[in-house]
């Protein structure tokens, strides 16, 4: 007798305000290579950085509570620095089955490895607020000086960047400037990227830098605690279908359905109801 057909794996599922959450992804599909992915975007309500605590923490939860009915995933990855300090306790109390795999600021593995003791987390002004951010920096950096910095504009400029629009070095340069500090014959020599949109533009951060520090990019990390918290499955080595791609607003404009389609996923035009919050 035939053996019975295996049930497909369920998918694991990234969540972030925007295109930020790819970079995660990109990492989370070499290791997790059985794994089906769905990607879902809060474009309806990006950015993040703005928003206040409460409306944001309520849009999650509603939010969430449709996408997880909907797709019922076998885990989540909060790929978004401003999403998961704010929310990711309440996420996790409000949907106690689901595993919920988070993104906060490497302030520890930056801490572990500056050799200056000049650290700067460059993240959106609402990660910077947060309790959850200054608290890492208590329990992990006290003995550092770590300096934050806020950028109103970067997530929005990786956003066009990635989409392929030009974007004039002197912008990203007044973006970057006030990450670089030289105190004491000291200088900054780690840049912790606590914004998953700001991996996009390494490369210019780089070559725009006035001198080469280290910029912490915790994808990989994320991707290896996923992958942790999801074990691999023994018989199952091929994804069973094709990863998806959702927007709140269910509008990706063209070059955005572009951008993911060169991602491999498929997009999902149905907009998600709760977004209208
Ligand atoms: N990608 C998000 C993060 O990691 C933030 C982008 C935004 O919505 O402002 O914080």
């Amino acid at each position: 007798m035939p053996p019975p057909p295996r049930l497909a794996p369920k998918p694991v599922l990234i969540f972030d305000s925007g295109i930020g959450g790819l970079t995660v992804l990109r990492e989370a599909r070499v290791l997790m290579p059985e794994r089906n992915f769905i990607y879902v975007a809060d474009d309806a309500g990006f950015p993040y950085g703005a928003w206040d605590e409460a409306p944001l923490r309520a849009r999650l939860l509603h939010l969430f509570a449709t996408i997880l009915e909907r797709h019922d995933p076998e885990a989540v990855i909060v790929a978004c620095n401003t999403a998961f300090t704010l929310a990711g306790s309440d996420l996790r109390a409000a949907f106690p089955v689901m595993r919920f795999i988070g993104t906060v600021p490497a302030i520890k593995p930056a801490a572990e490895r500056t050799r200056s003791g000049l650290v700067t987390v460059l993240a959106t002004p609402g990660t910077l607020r947060r309790a959850y951010t200054r608290e890492l920096i208590a329990t992990y950096a006290g003995n550092h000086q770590v300096h934050l910095v806020g950028s109103d504009h970067l997530a929005r400029m990786a956003e066009s960047y990635i989409r392929g629009e030009p974007l004039g070095d002197e912008a990203v340069r007044t973006e970057i400037a006030p990450c670089f500090v030289e105190q004491d014959g000291r200088r900054t020599d780690i840049v912790v990227l606590a914004c998953t949109h700001y991996p996009f533009l390494a490369n210019l951060f780089r070559r725009l830098a006035p001198w080469p520090v280290d910029w912490l990019d915790p994808a990989e990390a994320i991707a290896r605690q996923a992958r942790r918290i999801v074990p691999p499955l023994a018989d199952v080595t091929d994804p069973a279908g094709q990863d998806l791609a959702i927007f709140t607003s269910g509008q990706p404009d063209f070059a955005t359905r572009r951008l993911m389609q060169g991602f491999g996923l498929r997009v999902d035009v149905r907009p998600v109801e709760a977004a209208r919050l």
